[in-house]
């Protein structure tokens, strides 16, 4: 049984506190996608743990993780990140692979990344970790995999500064190494954990392009990103927040703005810390766009939305959702691939009452107030698609589970 869990909006939405809830069942853990630019956030109790290139699901003691082969490898970041953990009184020495076919970040690339980014016309606002240099490198076939590191001919065709920087992680690297096709094919895990980063609207072919990762976020990168078969994968999960929120540069048909929503964006903000994990940027807010969250549902096969942050409307006496763009007076409820569509796009919102009461502490579906049941069934309705997680805090117990995700979707 194998499930993915893919980010439904622009990255952020709790990915990393939903795999963690997850892998307490699951035997093996694969990150299929992305970098050092995604960050995920992990809270058990007073203690905080902040993952860039890690599973998610490394904090249960004994589980193994996969840094797989979609994943762009920044190897630098990488001994940083466990360092960390070890500090934090996390053990991984042999519970941390990474697949030979993932591509390496050189130092040069991180450069070269906020270089370009910083002449376009118009930047996209990339968190400078190199990513869309690695992964243009590898689809330009002059990319460097982890195991060509160990292929002396390949080693001898590089610059020195970036022989030399390489050469202080083989002997590390060597025994994390792993053909990630083959090691599931021979330990055949029964359950089975593919963790995404950034999101379905960061997706390189869905995302609102070119303000996009350079990776395959979205489920259809799951199979690819960790070597398997897609047909292998039982379900799909999508994690949306309550709101939206999006980092970076781009189209957000449903961000707050001042004119209309006065210091909503202020507020949530606040109350959600919405802080990048990577760059510490603020991160821009809006209304839940149900348009986009229709979209990603679609796109990918989503077969149970994993609701978070939903306390984060704790306070409020009414909510709004976006249930149609409004493009030139015409209303619309696809999501549309133009940017000048996109831009010109105005949220029809939707007015919900809400719960005003505390909901952090409701461990049981039942028990959550009415207004909240009424958002949630409404979502439902509108994406056609069940929530089976809601989360009501970012610690891992603040998690209600209203169906066992390790049945068959
Ligand atoms: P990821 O990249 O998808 O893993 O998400 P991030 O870790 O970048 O951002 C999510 C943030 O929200 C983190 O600080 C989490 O601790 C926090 N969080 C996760 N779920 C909830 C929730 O249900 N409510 C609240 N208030 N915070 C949450
Ligand atoms: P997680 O996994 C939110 C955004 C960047 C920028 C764009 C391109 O934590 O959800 P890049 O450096 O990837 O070339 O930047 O993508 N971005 C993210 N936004 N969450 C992430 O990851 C992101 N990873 C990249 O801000 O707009
Ligand atoms: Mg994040």
């Amino acid at each position: 049984m194998n499930i993915t869990v893919i980010g439904a909006q622009w990255g952020d939405e709790g990915k990393g506190k939903i795999v963690d809830y997850l892998a307490k069942d699951a035997d093996l853990i694969v990150r299929f996608s992305g970098g050092a630019n995604a960050g995920h956030t992990i809270v058990h109790g007073n203690v905080t743990y902040k993952l860039h290139l890690i599973p998610s699901g490394i904090l249960y003691p004994g589980k193994k993780v996969i840094l797989g082969t979609g994943m762009v490898i920044d190897p630098e970041a990488l001994f940083t990140e466990l360092k960390t953990l070890e500090e934090q009184g996390v053990p991984w020495e042999g519970r941390v692979f990474v697949s030979g076919r993932a591509h390496i970040v050189l130092p040069s690339y991180k450069k070269k990344d906020i270089e370009i980014d910083k002449k376009r016309k118009r930047p996209i606002g990339t968190t400078g970790r190199g990513i869309g240099v690695t992964y243009s490198k590898k689809s330009m076939r002059d990319g460097l995999r982890l195991v060509d590191l160990f292929n002396p001919d390949k080693m001898s065709l590089m610059e020195e500064a970036d022989r030399k920087f390489l050469e202080g992680f083989l002997v590390r690297l060597k025994p994390m190494l792993v053909d990630v096709t083959a090691y599931i094919q021979h330990n055949r895990p029964s359950r089975m954990l593919l963790e995404g980063a950034q999101g379905v609207l960061l997706d390189l072919d869905l995302g609102t392009y070119p303000y996009v990762s350079s990776g395959y976020s979205a489920a259809a990168g799951a199979a690819l990103g960790a070597g398997i078969g897609p047909r292998t994968i039982d379900g799909i999960l999508g994690v949306f927040k309550a709101y939206s929120t999006r980092v970076g540069n781009g189209p957000f048909p449903t961000e707050f703005i001042q004119e209309r929503d006065g210091k909503l964006e202020h507020l949530i903000r606040e109350i959600g810390h919405e802080y990048g994990v990577t760059t510490g940027r603020p991160r821009r807010c809006g209304y839940l766009d149900l348009v986009a969250l229709k979209y990603a549902c679609f796109s990918n096969g989503i077969d149970g939305l994993v609701l978070t942050h939903l306390d984060v409307y704790d306070t409020m006496t009414s909510l709004n959702a976006c249930v149609a763009y409004s493009i030139d007076g015409e209303e619309t409820t696809d999501f549309p691939m133009g940017l000048p569509e996109l831009e010109r796009a105005q949220p029809v919102l939707k007015e919900f009452v809400g719960w005003h009461e505390p909901i952090t502490q409701v461990a049981h579906f039942d028990n959550l107030p009415q207004a909240a049941k009424d958002y949630i069934a409404f979502i439902e309705d509108y994406t056609g698609t069940k929530i089976t997680i809601v989360s009501v805090g970012s610690d891992r117990n603040q998690t209600i589970l209203r169906r066992e995700p390790w049945t068959k979707y």
